[in-house]
């Protein structure tokens, strides 16, 4: 088999991150090799989690990847909270989409969401600790959210000249 295609990662303040991604109408071919793409993309990348908005992909669709080994994909297609705990912590996060940058975000600290795997079958997942987080950072992206924009208007306006310098920069090299 041939390596999958690496795809280009949106960065913040790109307005596409604010897409709202639509409802995946099948498991099919397409998708799956848009899964491979994604995983690859994110392993590439460093990363533990992928959502489809940050490649410019608007389906619901989230990669993820919190092991140790880098080897215990979970794919999710279609993901809804069922149950998310009254109890929310306050955590560190980063993103892809939003290089270097890292700050707290409060979140439940466990979840139940119902999807479809990468055969279309469908499944409960209960997480918590960093895959909770994980999964609720990445489905944010699919309604068009970015973590940072959970954070004081000030700092969210500091991130996005420090990113617009950095990408300038970047095109002049
Ligand atoms: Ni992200």
């Amino acid at each position: 088999m041939s390596k999958p295609e690496l795809l280009p990662i949106l960065c913040f303040p790109d307005p596409r991150l604010h897409t709202v991604a639509k409802h995946v109408a099948a498991v099919d071919a397409r998708i799956q090799q848009q899964i491979e793409r994604m995983l690859a993309t994110m392993y590439d990348a460093n990363g533990i989690g992928l959502a489809a908005t940050q490649v410019d992909f608007h389906e619901r669709l989230i990669v993820i990847d919190v092991s140790e080994e880098r080897n215990t994909p979970l794919v999710l297609i279609n993901p809804e909270v069922e149950w998310a705990s009254d109890e929310k912590r306050k955590g560190e996060e980063g993103c892809l989409s939003v290089p270097g940058i890292y700050d707290g975000v409060e979140r439940s600290v466990s979840i139940k969401v119902r999807a479809l795997d990468e055969k279309g079958q469908s499944r409960t997942v209960d997480a918590e600790g960093i895959l909770a987080v994980c999964i609720q950072h990445e489905m944010d992206h699919l309604m068009g959210k970015v973590f940072v924009e959970y954070l004081s208007p000030l700092k969210r306006d500091r991130i996005k000249t420090k990113l617009l310098k950095a990408q300038r920069e970047a095109e002049r090299d």
